[in-house]
């Protein structure tokens, strides 16, 4: 499903550069769900970016589902993405004159179609998550947990092969991310996606199949 080979992302610092990223080789198959964890800055949201095809690395190869993302325009990542994969943002992303069932199924907009059906898709979605009271509340009108559980149902509305999730559950009380964190990983199993989440937290990570370090990845193996 992911297959990286000696990227790196750097920006430009003063008269030199920093890397913000750099793996040198990275698989994760079909089916596999890793927690991405490292220090804070060593880059993981830089490579959740790179994944999605929202950032272009300065080099390497960067297949995901089935593309070579390093090869495709601009246009062709974002379609891309809107086919095979669903993102949550560390920063949730969410649209604000929008409520929360609209903002999900504005995801399905770059997907499958904002039909009737996507329309109690979103709805159930929602619920899943707690949240079947606040269906028509903008992101202002709701808590930061809140907002972050609407951010994973906009992620998960066109059922894509591929969750990218960054820190998806730093808000949450213990309850409720586990809650939300269950409903992840059942909908992963059953439907053999692939689940990529940056998380600090080790109960977490631990309840994935595979923990891979950023800071492991900078070398050849
Ligand atoms: N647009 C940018 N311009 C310059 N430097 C950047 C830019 N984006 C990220 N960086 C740098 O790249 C490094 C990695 O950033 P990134 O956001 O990927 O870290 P992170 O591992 O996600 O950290 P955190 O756990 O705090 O979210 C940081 O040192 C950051 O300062
Ligand atoms: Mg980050």
């Amino acid at each position: 499903m992911i297959r990286l080979r000696d990227v790196q992302k750097s920006y430009a610092a003063g008269t030199g550069r920093v890397v913000a990223c750099a793996v040198s080789q990275l698989d994760i198959a079909a089916g596999e769900q890793v927690a991405l964890v490292g220090r804070s800055g060593s880059g993981k949201t830089t490579l959740l970016h790179i994944l999605a095809g929202i950032l272009r690395p300065d080099h390497g190869e960067v297949e995901v589902a089935g593309a070579r993302l390093d090869q495709l325009g601009e246009a062709a990542c974002d379609r891309h993405r809107g086919r095979h994969i669903g993102m949550v943002y560390q920063t949730f992303n969410l649209l604000q004159p929008f409520t929360a069932l609209e903002n999900v199924l504005l995801g399905a907009l770059f997907g499958r179609g904002a039909g009737h059906a996507m329309r109690d898709r979103a709805a159930a979605l929602l619920a899943e998550v707690g949240l079947g009271d606040r269906l028509h509340h903008r992101p202002k009108q709701l808590s930061v947990g809140q907002v972050q559980r609407v951010a994973i149902c906009r992620a998960l509305i066109n059922d894509p092969e591929l969750i990218l999730m960054d820190e998806p559950l730093g808000n949450q009380d213990r309850t409720t991310g586990e809650q939300v964190l269950d409903l992840l990983l059942r909908l992963a199993a059953a439907g053999g996606k692939t689940v990529v989440m940056v998380t600090h937290d080790p109960a977490s990570a631990a309840r994935m199949q595979r923990t891979v370090d950023l800071a492991t990845l900078r070398a050849a193996p």
